[in-house]
């Protein structure tokens, strides 16, 4: 038997109508903050995510699907191709590709999966989704004001407290400039020459290649080393200082509650200044529900024109397993089951589902081969709320048999009655 491959699913219903819940609620929400969808192609050079996220992260040296592409023909060359681990630097490429400074500043989400080779457990997969949204434009459209941070921040606070996800922690750190970045990896070198030697294959690599990376480390073994290390907060300019200064003021304004977490530097090598994770209890070790901060850098570093941004991206397998306590009254159940009883009453059946579909109800309907007790077993196993049965006899009078299937009450309910009757 051929199965789904290692870190893959099936998303099934009734589970399905929880990622519609969700993604309607955060359209819903990005509407009201004028944010607009864009799709970019899933799989693109991967020279893309080496020069965007960088080569050091995790996420491009170990985790990415890479394949050399064949041309077909002599137009159309072979190059390498990655299937999207991210989505920043993939709408970071097509604002540049598409000029899109021109329009001021671009406040751009989409919603889909990306793909990382990371070890499958419970709240983490090869393939996952991302609702993610971006903040771009050129600094003249205040795309790097601390408002613009702020206001992103507080929309996500809105939208989980929309969804009905209570105990949330936003998780806040500046992690600098270049600027900054220079003097913070110099003194991270120092303070890591001594204890190198202790610690993991990895951290060993990145203390000299990119030793801000040592705070992504997950070995138990590392962390009291790491508790030791000088912190970034330590090393912020005076403009970074103020950014993060401006961003916390506006925060407490709008009453979004936020710690401050000074170890939190993110996976991902092109953030400056702020930078933070929404945390959640109940989810145990893969407790980060999503992440996101700015990259005033990345266009540059992608051959763009200066273009500060600050975005995020809600992992929506995540988002749905900490939504599962409300499942209930999202998953809809049939208000009535349409059962056909006895030959030729198939299409008279289907009238009346018709009706009553027109108003809004959510009709299964059955078929004129079961008999009323197969009827009745199907009505029950799907949920349905009543059961109406459409035989010669009703046909005749206009008049239906309704049932409901939780107390057991039969009344008969002319056919012009039945729609109300049902949403009562
Ligand atoms: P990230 O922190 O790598 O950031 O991913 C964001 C979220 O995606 C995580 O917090 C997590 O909920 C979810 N996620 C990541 N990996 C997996 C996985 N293997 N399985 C399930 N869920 C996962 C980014 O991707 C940045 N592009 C966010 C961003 C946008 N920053 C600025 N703009």
């Amino acid at each position: 038997m051929i199965k789904a491959v290692r870190g893959t699913r099936d998303l099934l219903p009734p589970e399905t109508a929880l990622w519609n819940f969700v993604e309607s609620a955060v359209r819903d929400v990005f509407r009201a903050y004028n944010f607009q969808e864009i799709r970019t192609p899933i799989f693109e050079a991967t020279e893309l995510f080496a020069r965007g996220v960088g080569e050091e992260t995790d996420i491009v040296a170990k985790e990415m699907y890479t394949w050399e592409d064949r041309g077909r023909a002599e137009s159309d060359r072979g190059q390498s191709l990655t299937l999207r681990p991210e989505a920043t630097a993939g709408i970071v490429r097509a604002y540049i590709e598409h000029k899109m400074w021109d329009r001021g500043l671009n406040k751009l989400y989409c919603i889909g999966p990306m793909f990382r080779r990371e070890r499958p457990q419970k709240g983490r997969y090869r393939q996952f989704y991302q609702v993610d949204a971006e903040i771009i434009g050129p600094a003249s459209a205040g795309s790097d004001s601390p408002a613009r941070d702020a206001e992103l921040l507080e929309m996500l606070a809105t939208l989980l407290d929309r969804l009905g996800i209570a105990d949330w922690t936003l998780q806040l750190n500046s992690v600098g400039c270049p600027n900054d970045r220079a003097a913070f990896n110099e003194a991270l070198r120092k303070a890591l020459q001594p204890a190198m030697a202790k610690m993991c294959a990895d951290c060993q690599r990145r203390a000299v290649t990119n030793p801000l990376r040592v705070f992504d480390c997950k070995v138990p073994e590392d962390q009291p080393i790491i508790e030791t290390l000088p912190r970034i907060s330590q090393f912020l300019d005076e403009g970074c200082r103020k950014h993060f200064a401006a961003v916390q003021e506006i925060l407490k304004a709008v009453g979004v509650p936020f710690v401050i977490n000074d170890r939190l530097v993110r996976g991902l090598d092109y953030y400056t200044r702020t930078a933070f994770e929404f945390t959640h209890g109940a989810l145990g070790a893969q407790n980060a529900i999503l992440g996101g901060g700015r990259y005033d850098g990345l266009s540059e570093a992608l051959g763009g024109p200066p273009a500060p941004g600050i975005g995020f991206a809600i992992g929506e397998d995540r988002l749905v397993m900490s939504l599962q306590e409300t499942a209930e009254s999202v998953l809809k159940k049939p208000d009535v089951y349409v059962a056909p009883l006895g030959a030729g009453m198939n299409g008279e059946a289907a009238r009346l589902a018709r009706e009553l579909r027109r108003h809004d109800l959510v009709v299964d309907l059955g078929d004129e081969n079961f008999r009323l007790k197969k009827s009745f077993e199907t009505a029950t196993k799907a949920g349905a709320k009543y059961i109406l049965i459409v035989g010669e006899n009703e046909v005749k009078a206009d008049a239906f048999a309704l049932k409901n299937l939780a107390t057991g009450e039969q009344i008969s309910v002319p056919r012009t009655e039945l729609a109300r009757k049902i949403v009562e």
